[in-house]
Order: structure tokens, then C-alpha cells, then sequence
């Protein structure tokens, strides 16, 4: 805010981040939420008011419950066609961040979930979007869901300042434990490196079981 005058966050969908929203809704309404701009990170190709929206999702658990202007609020209009809302999301990119052509959008914060298999958005394992190097949204389809998923890619995630994984429960912990652990890269969720930013992950103590410090901690008699 103090140096832009106004704060971006893309955030994330599924289940995870629900209570998040929700806690920021009941806890923190003070928030200058006139200047907070909200966009998407990915949307599933569904009309708005669909139970599988991520934006019926954020706006049930946050957005419908704080004083956001509704132009601060970027929603991926996936009742369009998939390419189209792919296009219709960069024109709102582009309008937003005042981008001249091979920009990349800067986000001040990024909210980014963790799928069993290593997705995260929707960068699925073998899907076409994970090897996007020039645009900003894309239409992926995903096998597996026999769908169209909506998506930022892998440059506008990297040129954020701020991306912070939510990730939790059981079902993520050995996923967690091989994306976390050095070496090459096997997941989609591992090709999220800032370029000059901060990446954070917040994890419960469910999804970190399988998280061992490499060496045991000493412990002094
Ligand atoms: C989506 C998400 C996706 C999600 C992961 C984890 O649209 O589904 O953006 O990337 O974050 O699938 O989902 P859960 O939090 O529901 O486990």
C-alpha cells in the first residue's frame, strides 16, 4: 500500500483456503479494502454461481462479507469459453497493471494450493499450461477432469513479490515431503521459484508429518 497505493492478491481455490478467507472476513473487516484488489490464481470452467466455482467459494467465505468495492473484485468470467475467458482474464491483467506487450504482471501476493498429484492452479501434471512461457492465462485442458481449467502460468506466478502455499491435511503429506525434498523437478508445483520475490509455505501438522529434519535434533543433556 505505502508504495503502490493499492495491494493485489491472486488467491487460490479448492478447499484449503476457505477458512483462511472466512477468518479474514470475520477478523480482519478493518482492512482498506477499498484499495485491495482481488483476482484469481485459476478458475474451473463453470459459471459463477456454480458449487464448483472458485470464485462462488471466495465470495461466500469472504468477499460477499467485507466492504470490497465490486471493481476491486477480478473474476476469471469462465462462463465464457475457455479461451475466451483465458483472453477476457488478460485484458483484465493487462487494464489492471497497465502492461505493454512481454510484461509480466507483478503481484503483490499470491495464495497458491497443493494437489495430491503436484499441481498447483491448475499446472497439472502432463497438461499443456506447465510449459507456457509467453502468456499470462491460459485455457488447460485437464485430462484427467475430461475439463477446461482456467489459469495463470508459471511467469506471472514467478514475477510475484509475496507466493504462500496453503497446504494441509494428510492427503498432502507425501506429496509434500518429495516436492520439498532437492533435486530435480518431478512436480508442477516445484517450477514455482520468485525471480525476485518471497515463497513461503504454511503447512499444518497433518500435511508436514512427513517432513524429517535431515538430522536429528542434538539435544543437550
Ligand atoms: C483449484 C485450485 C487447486 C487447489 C488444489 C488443492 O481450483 O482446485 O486452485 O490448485 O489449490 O487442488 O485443493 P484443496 O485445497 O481442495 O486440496
Amino acid at each position: 500500500m505505502a508504495e503502490h497505493g493499492r495491494f493485489s492478491v491472486a488467491l487460490s481455490g479448492g478447499n484449503t483456503p476457505r477458512n483462511v478467507y472466512s477468518l479474514l472476513a470475520n477478523e480482519h473487516k478493518d482492512l482498506p479494502w477499498e484499495r485491495i484488489h482481488i483476482f484469481f490464481g485459476d478458475e474451473r470452467h463453470v459459471p459463477p454461481t456454480d458449487s464448483d466455482s472458485n470464485f462462488r467459494m471466495a465470495n461466500e467465505s469472504l468477499l460477499s462479507k467485507v466492504p470490497i468495492p465490486e471493481s476491486n473484485v477480478h473474476r476469471i468470467r469462465a462462463e465464457l469459453e475457455p479461451s475466451a475467458a483465458a483472453e477476457d482474464y488478460e485484458t483484465q491483467l493487462q487494464a489492471y497493471f497497465r502492461l505493454a506487450s512481454g510484461d509480466w504482471p507483478r503481484f503483490d501476493l499470491v495464495f497458491l494450493g497443493l494437489g495430491e498429484d503436484g499441481h498447483t492452479a491448475s499446472l497439472f501434471p502432463g497438461s499443456d499450461a506447465i510449459n507456457e512461457t509467453s502468456r499470462r492465462v491460459v485455457a488447460n485442458w485437464v485430462q484427467k477432469f475430461q475439463a477446461f481449467r482456467i489459469t495463470l502460468t508459471f511467469p506471472v506466478l514467478n514475477h510475484a513479490a509475496e507466493v504462500t502455499f496453503l497446504v494441509s491435511g494428510e492427503s498432502k503429506a507425501q506429496v509434500l515431503s518429495d516436492v520439498l525434498k532437492p533435486g530435480a523437478i518431478k512436480y508442477p508445483c516445484q517450477s514455482v521459484q520468485p525471480e525476485d520475490g518471497h515463497l513461503l509455505w504454511l503447512l499444518d501438522q497433518d500435511a508436514a508429518k512427513l517432513l524429517r529434519p535431515e538430522k536429528p535434533p542434538i539435544t543437550v543433556q
